[in-house]
């Protein structure tokens, strides 16, 4: 009974290991993100850009594969454009992007580690966006948020 119950801990801790196993590429993009955090920090008031859970949505639906993710992801990054976007949410709440002239192996190491991040939802920016939206008496942005942050948010 000890041994059985030991292999199933084992079998729990190698598990969990490796589903949060990013791959190398990823490792080396979550550092190079911190200069895309600047901006797409959820928890930022007022906020500068979309938060990533966001953008990353929105790109997965777009994407047939991963590599097609990574190369959305590069190319609009290298030279946003209204025509390589595809958050269009964000272009109208926002201005559109500055371009950032990283090269191209370090966009894809960051495009690989979004890919590969589980971002939690972005729920101090639902909170503050409600707020914002109740002020301006926004009744539709107001529900919108709501229905957001209540439902994956529950905890705060
Ligand atoms: C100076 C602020 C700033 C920085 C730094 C920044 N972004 Fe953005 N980003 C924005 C804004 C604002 C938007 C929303 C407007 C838009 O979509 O162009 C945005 C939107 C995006 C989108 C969605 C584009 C679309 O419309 O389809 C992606 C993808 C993205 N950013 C990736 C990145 C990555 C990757 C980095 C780091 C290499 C980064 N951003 C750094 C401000 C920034």
């Amino acid at each position: 009974m000890i041994k059985i119950n030991i292999s199933i801990t084992l079998f729990a801790i190698i598990f969990s290991a490796s589903s949060y196993a990013m791959s190398p590429d990823a490792i080396e993009g979550k550092l190079l993100y911190q200069v895309c955090s600047t901006c797409h920090d959820q928890a930022l008031n007022p906020p500068k850009a979309p938060p990533m859970w966001e953008v990353k949505r929105q790109y997965k639906r777009h994407s047939l594969d991963d590599e097609t993710f990574i190369k959305n992801i590069v190319t609009f990054v290298e030279a946003p454009s209204l025509e390589t976007t595809i958050h269009k949410e964000a272009v109208e709440n926002f201005n559109l992007m500055s371009p950032m002239p990283l090269p191209d192996d370090m966009l894809k190491k960051i495009a690989t580690y979004i890919l590969e991040e589980e971002f939690p939802p972005p729920c101090d920016y639902w909170k503050n966006a409600l707020a914002r939206a109740k002020t301006a008496g926004d009744m539709e942005q107001t529900r919108w948020y709501q229905k957001m942050h209540r439902r994956s948010c529950s905890n705060n």
